[in-house]
């Protein structure tokens, strides 16, 4: 059971997802294009239209398949959603010649949608056209000061539209509304992290059967997740821990300790030799990820020879990861997760991806109630290809050892300082600069480390963590002090977008 966003290009489409599964509904964003076969696969109890940057007269304005009206399921439309409806149902929609954009006020409002609700109603509003005329009997459910179509809906009320966005947290009743259209709908809110765990282990199940899976673990919670998900659904495993040379500071011994009392059938290989020797003298972030994805599938193909009989290649693989490295369907490619976009098409496995469809926080409630310890569960994330995507310019081991000391004193002075989860992620980065600096009466020329530690939820957008200047102060201070090669300290006030949250 699913409800189905058809994505017409809007930014918000994502957020929609989200809210949706935290109202406990399994969500999926597909095109907006998509096929109703496409659509039919999700077993979907309704269907949202996201909003787009287009205009719903615009020539190329993309449209849903005529048939998704045949499937006779309720349609919440959103902005360019019920400005479809409106259309497509016969009404006139508008260019208003201004985009409305910002804070507005519901001042009237009635039906299902809003049950419970009282008295004005903020919203957020990103439109350029509106609703002028109707489709025949539909009528309006809500009206701001300017706007007298807020919200409208057909006869029978199936079919609902609103102009504003109630999946953004400007509209702070939004999430109530959703609620509201899901009952409306009756959709059944079974999307629980118990009911994730019963359905992925019968899943991995179903597809392991009696072969054997290899499993990549990064020390990561998705990967040490998956490692447990396997071991609890009995299926035949060899978890598979590779020491690249690229780990954080004590990584290996932690994951180790984490893993082995929980049934885990773990193995560590030492493969930092082979990095670094493919590593070597490349500086481009897409060509080192790709040689990190390729050097990952040759330790797993050297060691599925050395068990025999393997025919999956588990991976921590989440939705953000795919969405971004374009596997998604109709997304852009903003950089290729080793995982992801990294693989080589001859992979010689089939991919078994169990929380591919899951957001970051799914999968740390999944790995709660799979009895994964809070020190691995609730760490910060650490990418696949580690810590050379914290390097700008070349990977060698000196520079690797530099990063991973600045990034121990940095996460060490964050949890002495009770601050460790002020962020969800915080690490050092090695820049290619140099600066002048004076230590005791001599001139340093040291190396550049910049700090980020960011906010986020799902790192599909994020914020800088405002960490207080005296910690700051303190972590530039010990890394200065204890790494005599490092000679400034700087801290990125860059949110996601427009940056991302590594620097590579
Ligand atoms: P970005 O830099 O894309 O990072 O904003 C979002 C989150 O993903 C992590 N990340 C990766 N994880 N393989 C991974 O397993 C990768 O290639 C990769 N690249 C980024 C990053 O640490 C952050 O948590």
């Amino acid at each position: 059971m699913s409800v189905v966003i058809l994505d017409f290009g809007s930014q918000y489409s994502r957020l929609i997802a989200r809210r949706i599964r935290e109202l406990q509904v399994y969500s999926v964003v597909l095109p907006g294009t998509t096929s109703v076969t496409r659509i039919q696969n999700e077993n979907p109890q309704a269907i949202i239209f996201s909003g787009s940057p287009k205009s719903v007269f615009e020539s190329d304005a993309p449209l849903p398949d005529p048939a998704v009206y045949d499937l006779g399921l309720p349609i919440l439309g959103i902005c360019y959603g019920m400005q479809l409806l409106a259309r497509q149902f016969g009404g006139d929609v508008a260019d208003a010649g201004t985009r409305s954009y910002g804070a507005d006020e519901l001042i009237h409002y009635e039906g299902d949608l809003f049950d419970g609700l009282v008295g004005p109603l903020p919203v957020w509003m990103s439109h350029a056209s509106s609703v002028q005329r109707l489709p025949k009997d539909w009528v309006t459910m809500a009206a701001t000061r300017e706007n007298p179509h807020a919200a409208i809906a057909s006869p029978n009320g199936r079919y609902v539209g609103v102009q504003f966005h109630p999946e953004v947290v400007h509209t702070p009743n939004g999430e109530h509304m959703l609620s509201n259209f899901l009952d409306a709908a009756g959709v059944s809110r079974d999307w629980t992290a118990e009911a994730n765990v019963e359905r992925l282990i019968r899943e991995v199940k179903e597809r392991v059967g009696t072969d054997r899976a290899l499993l990549a673990v990064s020390g990561g919670v998705d990967s040490s997740a998956l490692a447990l998900l396997l071991a609890q659904a009995g299926v035949e495993h060899d978890a598979v821990f590779v020491d690249h040379g690229l780990l954080r500071a004590g990584e290996r011994k932690e994951v180790e300790a984490a893993l082995r009392p929980l049934g885990v059938n773990l193995r560590t290989v030492d493969a930092a030799d082979r990095f670094f020797d493919a590593l070597a003298g490349v500086t481009d972030p897409e060509e080192k990820r790709m040689i990190i994805g390729r050097e990952f599938v040759h330790v797993f193909h050297n060691e599925a020879q050395r068990v025999g009989k393997t025919r999956f290649l588990a991976q921590g693989t989440l939705y953000p990861d795919v969405i971004e490295s374009a596997g998604g369907e109709g997304a852009a490619n903003i950089k290729s997760h080793h995982n992801v976009g990294g693989l080589p098409a001859n992979l010689g496995f089939e991919l078994l991806e169990p929380f591919r469809t899951l957001f970051k926080d799914e999968v740390r409630d999944v790995a709660r109630l799979l009895g994964l310890p809070d020190s691995v569960r609730l760490r910060h994330p650490f990418p696949g290809p580690g810590l050379a995507i914290r390097i700008l310019g070349e990977v060698t081991r000196e520079r690797v050892d530099l990063v991973r000391r600045a990034d121990a004193i940095f996460i060490s002075t964050l949890k002495e300082a009770g601050a460790y989860h002020l962020a969800w992620q915080a690490l050092a980065v090695l820049t290619p600069i140099q600066s002048v600096g004076v230590a005791g009466d001599e001139r340093r020329y040291g190396h550049v480390i910049a700090l980020r530690a960011v906010t986020s939820v799902d790192a599909m957008t994020a914020d800088w963590a405002r960490l207080p200047y005296a910690l700051l102060d303190r972590v530039a201070q010990r890394i200065t002090r204890d790494i005599p090669e490092i000679g400034r300290v700087v801290y990125d006030i860059t949110s996601k977008p427009p940056a991302t949250i590594e620097w590579e």
